[in-house]
């Protein structure tokens, strides 16, 4: 009952995170683009109906997740699992202080969350140094929870490619895919600029 829950909030949740990492990657053809498409894109998910269900399938995820990794407590010998149970620890920690951190942004200090709240902590010396690590991981291990729970239900191969390297290859897809969000966000591994309004994020 409880896997179940959380197999399906986390497929909900997926599609969404699959969009928003898109969303990422179009940063890698400018700031404008990126911005351009996230307007786009919230028309559907910051429609009243959609956003509800999205922040209630992220609280039965959380919840669920919590209890999930807790009765697995002590004794995982398999490596996948190891990987399913850090992975979805840190997607536990990284949800909760991410979707924190965009509420404050949009109602408190009432500013837009597009890509500039995101670049400010990336490109502020000494922020970056926590912000870096804490968007690598989050893109990371989303893509290892999923080859994680591929590895556990996919049972054949596909064009000659068995089951623990395809699972692989989505980690390795996933380690790419975060560090070309970075360097788009970071204008190459450099120091991108961001609007003075967003200052008030930083020292
Ligand atoms: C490099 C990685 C990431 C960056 C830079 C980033 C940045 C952002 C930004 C700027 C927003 C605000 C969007 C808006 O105002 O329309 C946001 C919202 C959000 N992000 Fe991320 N994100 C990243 C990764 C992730 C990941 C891996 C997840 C999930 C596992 C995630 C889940 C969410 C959720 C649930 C929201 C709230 C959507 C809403 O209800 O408005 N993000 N993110």
């Amino acid at each position: 009952m409880l896997k179940s829950f959380h197999y399906f909030a986390g497929a909900v949740l997926a599609l969404f995170v699959f969009a928003h990492l898109g969303n990422h990657l179009v940063g890698l053809s400018g700031v404008e683009n990126h911005i351009s498409t996230m307007e786009i894109l919230r028309k559907v998910y910051r429609n009243a109906v959609v956003e509800a269900l999205l922040i209630l399938v992220l609280v039965i995820q959380v919840i669920s997740g919590l209890r999930l990794a807790l009765a697995k407590r002590g004794g995982v010998q398999d490596k996948w699992v190891l990987l399913q149970i850090v992975s979805g620890a840190y997607l536990l920690f990284f949800l909760v202080v991410h979707v924190s951190a965009v509420m404050f942004g949009r109602y408190w200090l009432k500013l837009d969350t597009n890509a500039y709240f995101a670049m400010a902590g990336l490109n502020t010396e000494g922020y970056r140094l926590f912000f870096i690590p804490y968007y690598l991981m989050s893109v990371f291990f989303f893509f290892g929870h999923i080859a994680a729970i591929h590895r556990q239900k996919m049972n054949r191969a596909v064009l000659g490619v068995g089951v623990a390297a395809q699972s692989i290859s989505i980690v390795i897809f996933g380690a790419f895919v975060a560090v070309a969000i970075i360097y788009a966000m970071t204008d190459g591994f450099s120091t991108a600029s961001f609007p003075e309004a967003y200052k008030v994020l930083t020292p």
